[in-house]
């Protein structure tokens, strides 16, 4: 037991995949999802990654490139054949590469790959994964939850760009508002979650090399620090399961209140 553990047991019998869960929010999320009863399905593009996941949670791994529809089509199908119901879909794969930067100085080729990884995935995802919650609503009366991985980048902007991730975090954002809606009847609630930035291996190590850089962002999130992978974690648990059964078609801000303030603490 750590001090994260949660004490709640709010998704016994549900299966939920994870996409990108070999890692950072993923990962994190693949233990939380675990820990509160879901059989939970690790798809990472990443094999190494991805098995660790599926060992540490006592879950399934799947390796996939959510670029790929038929990958994408067969990881859903293999959780079904699996544990029989795909109740939580959690698209979350994403990059943010160097060379997606300013729009002066991005290529074509590294603007077509973010926006392949980042929001044509998801649009697989919920493509791939509709059918089955459908299905399952008409049986039994229960639906699903979608939660896919927009960012606060996608509500506010930054001078210090990575244009293609922007704009296909704006993507993510409006299309899961508008699943949300048209399957809300279906017993189907579909949410982005719009993390602020996270304390990452990645992020850790770029800030510590240049220490005014992490400065200049920490001074617009009003408690003075990034949020742990596990506290991102915490707030899909509660969208994937039915403590959340009237939040949808939601911009669901996981920020520490950037996207709220105009003057921070000193
Ligand atoms: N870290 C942050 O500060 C932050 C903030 C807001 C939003 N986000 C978003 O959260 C999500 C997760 O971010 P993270 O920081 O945990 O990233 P991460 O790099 O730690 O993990 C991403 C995972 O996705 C996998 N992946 C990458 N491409 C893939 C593909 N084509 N097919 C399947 N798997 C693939 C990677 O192997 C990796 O395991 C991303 O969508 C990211 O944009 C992150």
């Amino acid at each position: 037991m750590t001090d994260q553990t949660p004490v709640c047991r709010r998704l016994v019998d549900r299966t939920a995949v994870v996409t990108g869960a070999g890692s950072g929010i993923g990962l994190a999320t693949a233990h939380r999802l675990a820990s509160e009863g879901a059989h939970v399905v690790c798809a990472d593009i990443d094999e190494v990654a991805g098995k660790a996941a599926a060992e540490e949670t006592g879950g399934l791994f799947v390796q996939v490139d959510v670029t790929d529809s038929d990958q994408v089509e067969a990881l859903y199908r293999t959780a079904f054949d699996t544990y029989g119901s795909v109740d939580i879909a959690f698209n979350n794969a994403g990059i943010s590469p160097p060379e997606d930067d300013s729009i002066l100085t991005t290529g074509l080729d590294a603007w077509k790959r973010v926006q392949e990884v980042n929001l044509t995935s998801v649009y697989l995802c919920c493509k791939h994964v509709l059918p089955y919650m459908r299905r399952q609503f008409e049986r039994t009366g229960r639906g699903g939850s979608i939660v896919n991985t927009a960012s606060f980048v996608a509500v506010l902007g930054a001078a210090t760009s990575q244009i293609s991730y922007t704009a296909s975090k704006g993507g993510v954002l409006a299309m899961s508002r508008e699943l949300g809606v048209q399957f809300a009847r279906e017993g189907i609630r579909v949410n982005a979650l719009c993390p602020g930035p996270v304390n990452t291996p990645l992020l850790k190590e770029l800030f510590a090399k240049d220490p005014e850089r992490a400065a200049r962002r920490l001074v617009h999130v009003p408690v003075g620090r990034f949020a742990e992978p596990e506290e991102i974690a915490a707030a899909v648990a509660f969208l994937a399961s039915d403590d959340s059964s009237f939040v949808n078609a939601a911009e669901f801000l996981v920020d520490g209140g950037i996207a709220g303030a105009y003057v921070t603490p000193m």
